[in-house]
């Protein structure tokens, strides 16, 4: 599984790069808007924070595929390895065709069919983002979608990647990642709901305090040996 983290926020990130295996951090206008600083400020910030090998995803806004493609031109001047989320409308899959031409890799988002994303695969995209919970939201089948995309992949042998994104539970992410999701983008307040579990708690509290009452508090395998 490739984690990523579906936010702008650079203490979430930073949180998240010292605590967790994540391979990447996605944005999308919403999210970068939300923090309410300069574009090119954001993304540097981001990248000054995850490093050169993490991914960073972000995205375009054109409402032509020429347009995307100047705006992918344009990121890649700020940062020459940003992956360019490009929406799976007409234009955007024109833009995809364009944007992969010229090397830069790609992840189709606001996908809420297969057969968008089997489209935007055909196209070039590296990455299928699928919105689970808003699929889930209006009685749709957010994992059903993301279990079809990759039967899609796996039978047409893509060069493609599901990477499920829009969780509002951990049970929404344990349900793709059985569905065979590549990938999975998510928030940092569900991210966090990942590892939580009271009796994990309870069980730590447990070693400890039978420990420090032989060893002593605040001791550890360290200081015993
Ligand atoms: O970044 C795309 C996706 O994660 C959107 O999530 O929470 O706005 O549905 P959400």
């Amino acid at each position: 599984m490739i984690y990523m983290l579906d936010t702008a926020n650079l203490d979430a990130i930073q949180k998240a790069v010292d605590l967790y295996p994540i391979e990447g951090v996605t944005t999308n206008p919403t999210i970068i808007a939300r923090e309410n600083r300069p574009f090119k400020e954001v993304i540097t910030s981001i990248r000054a924070i995850i490093g050169p090998d993490r991914m960073l995803h972000a995205q375009v806004l054109g409402k032509t595929a020429e347009v995307m493609l100047e705006e992918a031109r344009a990121m890649r001047q700020i940062d020459a390895d940003i992956i360019i989320k490009v929406p799976v409308t007409p234009q955007g899959i024109k833009a995809m065709k364009l944007i992969h031409q010229e090397g830069i890799r790609i992840t189709a988002t606001a996908i809420l069919t297969p057969q968008q994303a089997l489209m935007a695969a055909m196209a070039g995209a590296e990455f299928l983002a699928p919105y689970v919970n808003r699929l889930d939201n209006i009685c749709g089948d957010g994992t059903q979608v993301v279990a079809e995309i990759a039967h899609l992949i796996d039978i047409y042998g893509l060069n493609a990647k599901v990477l499920a994104a829009s969780f509002k539970n951990v049970q929404q992410v344990h349900e793709v990642a059985k569905a065979g999701a590549q990938s999975v983008t998510i928030g940092p307040d569900v991210f966090d709901l990942l590892l939580v579990h009271p009796l994990t708690d309870s069980g730590v509290a447990g070693f400890v305090s039978d420990w420090d009452s032989v060893y002593g508090a605040d001791k550890t395998v360290l200081d015993v040996i």
